[in-house]
């Protein structure tokens, strides 16, 4: 007990009085913390020391993802059921921890579903995301990430892509993410003493070494790795490549692949950096673009699984290639990715092999 209550107090000391060190422990609020992007953020939060709380519907995730969390790292999050739509939900999580910081995945982000129902979105993601900045207000919270994504940069004009290129939403996903981008910018030029990064995903595979956490969408997945590693588990027949006239080099699309820890330790650089205000994007990517083929190539080299597929029409809304300058993130924040393509395949695989 005692113990307790002195690491929390140098926590504080920490927090309020080093001006100039980095700032290190810190409670953070993670909303959408059991999903696939958060659930892996959560873990490393955890291994570095880091107090969480999720906040999750588990609209896309499932509860015993907190159980998982828990037994890949030896501690217990603070797990809320609640939506982000539901204003006192949330702010009954403000009033029972004093969160220096939130991490906001919660969100939906399947593109078609988007366009079929785009007010469910705009709702969802919009709405969702205003109810989580009160509550932020109200409670004198001044730190947010934000996980915005690639979609913002539209159809791009030039690879790779920085964060100062042209911004446009090509879908009502695209929409919302642009919208919530502006919104945050707005937000700071009325409040300078808040702190917000905005953190561009380019492609999120792979999955932690445990294979107790991963990527395993409902339905018939969308994404390329998903549907890969179904149709290696037998669940799919084949691949549909989409398209092998594209402009590049073997004809298919090309994407910036990027493992998932990766992504998760990109969010800790950057609350590691939030100790001032300020409104800050970055890309978050490896720099590197693989084509549809290379994946399979590579997916099928490391696992040993042979991957059958087929060319078939382009999908309407795709672009030929699409990769960032991850440079702004290495000179800035300190972070670069570190995994490869290989180990990308084989921990998807490691993952869903094992998944229900
Ligand atoms: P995910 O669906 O696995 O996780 C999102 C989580 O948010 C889920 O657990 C879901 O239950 C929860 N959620 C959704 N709406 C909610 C609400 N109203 N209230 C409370 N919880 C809610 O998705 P992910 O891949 O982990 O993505 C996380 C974030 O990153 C999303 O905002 C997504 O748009 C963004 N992003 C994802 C990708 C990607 O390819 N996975 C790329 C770029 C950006
Ligand atoms: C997806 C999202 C986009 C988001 C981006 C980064 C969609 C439609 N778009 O795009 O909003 O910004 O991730 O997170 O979900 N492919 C096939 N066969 C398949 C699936 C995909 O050939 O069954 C190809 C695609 O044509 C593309 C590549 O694989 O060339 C990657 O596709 P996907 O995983 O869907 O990602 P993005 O298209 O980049």
């Amino acid at each position: 007990m005692l113990e307790y209550v002195l690491v929390n107090i140098y926590k504080y000391l920490l927090i309020h009085y080093t001006r100039k060190a980095r700032v290190v422990y810190m409670s953070v609020l993670v909303t959408g913390g059991t999903g696939y992007i958060g659930s892996h953020t959560c873990v490393e939060l955890l291994k570095k020391g880091y107090d969480i709380v999720i906040a999750d519907n588990l609209s896309n995730s499932e509860i015993d993802v907190v159980d998982k969390i828990e037994k890949i790292t030896g501690k217990r999050p603070a797990f809320y059921e609640v939506d982000i739509l539901d204003r006192d939900g949330i702010e009954r999580i403000f009033s029972a921890h004093k969160i220096d910081a939130v991490i906001h995945f919660a969100g939906k982000k399947a593109v078609g579903e988007s366009v079929e129902k785009p007010l469910m979105y705009y709702h969802n993601n919009i709405t969702g995301t205003i109810y989580v900045l009160e509550a932020m207000l109200k409670f004198g919270c001044k730190r947010i990430v934000f996980s915005s994504s690639a979609t913002v940069y539209g159809v791009p004009k030039t690879v790779p892509i920085k964060e100062d290129s042209p911004l446009s939403a090509v879908n009502p996903y695209g929409a919302t993410k642009l919208y919530i981008e502006g919104m945050l910018k707005d937000l700071y030029v009325a409040n300078k003493d808040l702190s917000i990064t905005l953190l561009r995903y380019f492609n999120p595979i792979g999955a932690h070494e445990s294979g107790l956490i991963g990527d395993n969408p409902n339905g018939i997945p969308n994404n390329l790795m998903p549907y890969i590693t179904r149709v290696a588990k037998g669940a799919l027949p084949q691949l549909g490549v989409y398209g092998n006239d594209y402009p590049t080099h073997d004809g298919t699309g090309v994407r910036d692949y990027i493992h998932v820890i990766d992504l998760a330790v990109g969010h800790i650089k950057a609350l590691e950096h939030m100790d001032r205000p300020g409104i800050n994007a970055y890309n978050l990517g490896t720099g590197k673009g693989y084509s549809v083929l290379e994946i399979v190539n590579a997916f099928e080299k490391i696992n040993n699984i042979k991957i059958p597929y087929i060319i078939t029409e382009r999908r309407p809304g795709d672009v030929a290639e699409c990769y960032s300058d991850p440079s702004k993130a290495k000179d800035e924040l300190g972070w670069v990715a570190e995994y490869s393509l290989e180990e990308m395949c084989a921990s998807s695989w490691n993952f869903q092999r094992q998944a229900n």
